[in-house]
């Protein structure tokens, strides 16, 4: 039996000079489209947390909302959705994180986690941590306590690991 890391692996497309020249992009949509292999994903990346009472799963906008609603049914928690700026209509608690070039910014509805509930927050990649980062401030904002981090693919190279604190960072493939 082939291990589930090897499988997802192995299904992933490696993407050259995508979005950018010299960055190769890890395409999971053909994960995605299989049925079995998307089911066991989903599984996985909710494993670590099952028996860890979390109410709330946050997902990343884009690719964290396709990993972290399932997620969320897996564990019978609640999603929440982090947004970019001026997206969600209610009123927001928002943070700002630096990229390669410039800065981004996410929001989330300041009722949508309450004060000391359990939360996750889930996405496809972790690279820098900056995303995950800014997420975790916006969950620290409402007063909601974060249990962990869970991730399909983790970009070890790049340190995101180390910047979010290893002990509660969960990731199927360290590449
Ligand atoms: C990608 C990825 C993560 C983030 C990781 O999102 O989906 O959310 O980058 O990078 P970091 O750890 O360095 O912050 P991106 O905003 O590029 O695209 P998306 O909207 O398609 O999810
Ligand atoms: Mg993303």
């Amino acid at each position: 039996e082939t291990s589930l890391a090897t499988e997802l692996q192995s299904r992933m497309r490696d993407v050259p000079d995508f979005p950018r020249p010299g960055i190769v992009f890890k395409d999971i949509t053909p994960v995605l489209a299989d049925p079995v292999l998307f089911q066991r994903l989903i599984h996985a990346m909710a494993e670590p947390f099952r028996e860890q009472r979390i109410t709330k799963v946050i997902g990343v906008e884009a690719r964290g909302f396709i990993l972290g609603a399932p997620v969320a049914l897996a564990l019978n928690a609640g999603f929440v959705p982090a947004r970019k700026p001026g997206k969600l209509p209610h009123r927001t608690v928002a943070e700002r994180y630096s990229l390669e070039y410039g800065s981004d910014g996410l929001e989330m509805h300041h009722d949508a986690v309450l004060s000391g509930e359990r939360a996750i927050i889930v996405d496809d990649v972790l690279a820098t941590g900056g995303t995950a980062e800014a997420t975790a401030k916006l969950l620290a904002q409402v007063g909601g306590e974060l249990v962990g981090f869970s991730f399909l693919i983790a970009l070890g190279f790049l340190d995101g690991v180390k910047r979010l604190g290893a002990q509660r960072v969960h990731s199927l493939i360290t590449l």
